[in-house]
């Protein structure tokens, strides 16, 4: 144990308040009133600032350390609450379980998520299969009472399962990867159906605020998966909030979030949820193969490529593991696709039976066999973050803690830094 991350906060928190002391000069009559209000940018500043010391990853529950802020902050402002959270799109977190391809997410993740107040998606088949949806949203409202979503991959033939998610008047459906129109989001809303679409860029989000969709997701570089866009969550996310400031449209910040700590930063830039992939992937109710959710606990490093599945979705890259398999062929020449590679596994994706092939883009799911080991890992940066796993509840129990604290600094006082 160590005490750097207690000295660092106070450190850190005296240099905040000093340095917004300089930037504001004080009447004798506003010094009270002048000094909450340099502890509270002080806060803000600290939430951010206070990343690089040594702290434990999400597990770490069980953290012995408990700085002392109330000493700092003996009238603590509610300063989240300020800085925008308060549940969004009608659910009661802004904590999005990433819709995870091609069915990872199925009917036990997204209703464990939305059972604990979170939105959860299922991702729906990447050909048309309306039995299947239909089967599959059907199975979601067995497990829970709570409204969920469904998610579509617009590059891939998607109108009879989006036909379905009207139809059955899903809360809201979740788009990525292609464009989605005024018209088409007309037609959801039509349905009473709510239409996140989620973006790598800011022309992207200028589209998608012009199509008027209730919420765009912002996913970083950091992503797992596919990755979109070329730029960073962090110069991308407040670009895209300062772009819809006049409308109401939500912002939810995705890549490389895995706890509070990210949620808080999020906020901190004016998003007002999080979408996290790599960490529900990681839980007891994701479909993902165990050997894939062990790997994704003992590696702690991704890459951006394109190695995996060129063939069936060209111009895609990824963020995969660097597992062993993948170091072995992250210089695989641009001519080669995972067409006529040999076969290394069987897998069974909504109900269809399939090969695998070196080299698919194809992650193993539950029912994968073969060569799991030489198949395709998608996570995220935040992959290092994530030490065990955990049910999906506990993903939305910890990263919701630090935002529903009425006066999170007490709650720092009682509980140590929260959201691990
Ligand atoms: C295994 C895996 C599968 C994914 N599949 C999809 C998908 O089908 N549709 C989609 O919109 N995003 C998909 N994503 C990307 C997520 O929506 C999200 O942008 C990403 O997971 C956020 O980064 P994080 O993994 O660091 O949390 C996937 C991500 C992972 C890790």
């Amino acid at each position: 144990m160590t005490r750097k991350p207690q000295m660092a906060s106070c450190q850190l928190l005296r240099l905040a308040a000093a340095a917004t002391a300089v930037t504001s000069p004080l009447t004798p009559l506003s010094v009270g009133r002048a000094r909450r209000r340099r502890f509270s940018v002080a806060a803000r500043l600290l939430v951010v600032v206070d990343h690089h010391t040594t702290y434990p990853t999400d597990d770490a529950v069980r953290h012995p350390l408990k700085p002392a802020a109330s000493t700092f902050f003996p009238r603590a402002p509610t300063w989240i609450g300020e800085m925008g959270w308060k549940g969004i799109l009608g659910f009661d977190h802004g904590v999005v379980q990433a819709p995870l391809g091609p069915d990872i997410s199925g009917p036990e993740l997204a209703a464990a998520v939305a059972n604990a107040g979170g939105i959860g998606f299922l991702r729906l088949p990447d050909w048309p299969a309306p039995d299947r949806v239909r089967d599959l949203i059907r199975r979601t409202r067995s497990l829970t009472g709570k409204p969920f979503g469904a998610a579509i991959v617009l590059a891939f033939p998607h109108e009879e399962n989006l036909r379905v998610v009207l139809e059955e008047k899903l809360a809201v459906l979740q788009v990525y990867w292609g464009e989605f129109p005024r018209e088409r989001v007309d037609e959801a809303h039509l349905a009473g159906v709510k239409v996140l679409h989620q973006v790598g860029s800011f022309e992207e989000a200028a589209k998608a605020k012009e199509a008027g969709v209730d919420g765009i997701i912002v996913q970083g570089r950091e992503a797992g998966g596919h990755v979109i866009g070329q730029e960073g969550l962090l110069p991308l996310l407040p670009r895209v909030v300062d772009l819809v400031s006049d409308t109401g449209i939500s912002v939810i910040a995705a890549g490389g979030i895995v706890d509070g700590r990210g949620y808080a930063a999020a906020l901190a830039l004016g998003a007002q949820g999080v979408c996290l992939g790599t960490r529900f992937l990681t839980t007891e109710e994701s479909f993902a193969h165990p050997l894939y959710k062990k790997r994704l606990i003992e590696i702690n490093c991704t890459d951006y490529t394109n190695v995996f599945g060129r063939a069936r979705w060209p111009g895609a890259p990824q963020r995969v593991l660097k597992t062993t398999f993948y170091d072995q062929w992250k210089n695989l020449p641009e001519q080669e696709t995972e067409e006529n590679q040999p076969i290394i596994g069987h897998t069974i994706i909504h109900g269809v039976h399939r090969d695998i092939r070196r080299f698919a883009g194809t992650v193993p799911n539950a029912t994968t066999t073969g060569d799991i080991d030489s198949m395709v890992m998608y996570a995220g940066q935040g992959v290092g973050l994530i030490t065990e796993i955990i049910p999906a509840s506990e993903v939305v129990k910890r990263n919701g803690r630090l935002v529903k604290a009425p006066d999170p600094m007490t709650q720092v006082a009682i509980n140590g830094w929260p959201g691990w």
